[in-house]
């Protein structure tokens, strides 16, 4: 696998462009989950610079913290609970442009503003989220959830 991953200058397209056959390399032959979802949220948090990526595993009807970049965060989320959990029991992808105007946010730092969470579905059944969190406003659009998504959906066939 590569040691480093090579980051665009270009727009937000273009930035995805380069980093998700960068990081279809780094999965390829790698079974460990574990290993594999870090390393796709430290090639995200690189290149977007985000303040918060990570996955939320499910675990019978919770999800539970899984490999993120970023700080601390809350261990459990319960279904239909968040932005997370509701991602999880819509099956859908959720663009929260200010995280104060969502009810029932979950707040796991002050300093998130914007967020955007995508499902990771296996064999029909979410298995878990890529939840990322920006300090701006109204960071993330269909672009981030278009790509999002393709990352989500490869995840979904080849890793988990
Ligand atoms: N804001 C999320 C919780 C997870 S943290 O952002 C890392 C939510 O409302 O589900």
């Amino acid at each position: 696998m590569a040691e480093t991953i090579s980051i665009s200058e270009g727009t937000k397209a273009e930035k995805y462009q380069l980093v998700i056959p960068q990081i279809k390399a780094l999965i390829e032959g790698e079974p460990n989950l574990v290993a594999n979802l870090a390393n796709v949220t430290s090639a995200l948090k690189m290149t977007f610079g985000w303040f918060w990526v990570g996955f939320y595993l499910v675990e019978q009807d919770e999800l539970v913290l899984g490999p993120f970049q970023g700080t601390i965060a809350c261990t459990r989320i319960a279904r239909g609970k968040g932005v997370c959990g509701s991602s999880w029991d819509r099956n859908e992808v959720l663009v929260v442009p200010d995280v104060d105007a969502f009810p029932g946010h979950i707040a796991c730092s002050g300093d998130s503003r914007s967020e955007i969470v995508v499902p990771v579905v296996l064999n029909g059944t979410v298995a878990g989220v890529l939840d990322v969190d920006s300090t701006q406003l109204a960071d993330f659009d269909q672009t981030d959830a278009n790509y999002l998504t393709e990352i989500c959906e490869w995840l979904g066939s080849n890793c988990f």
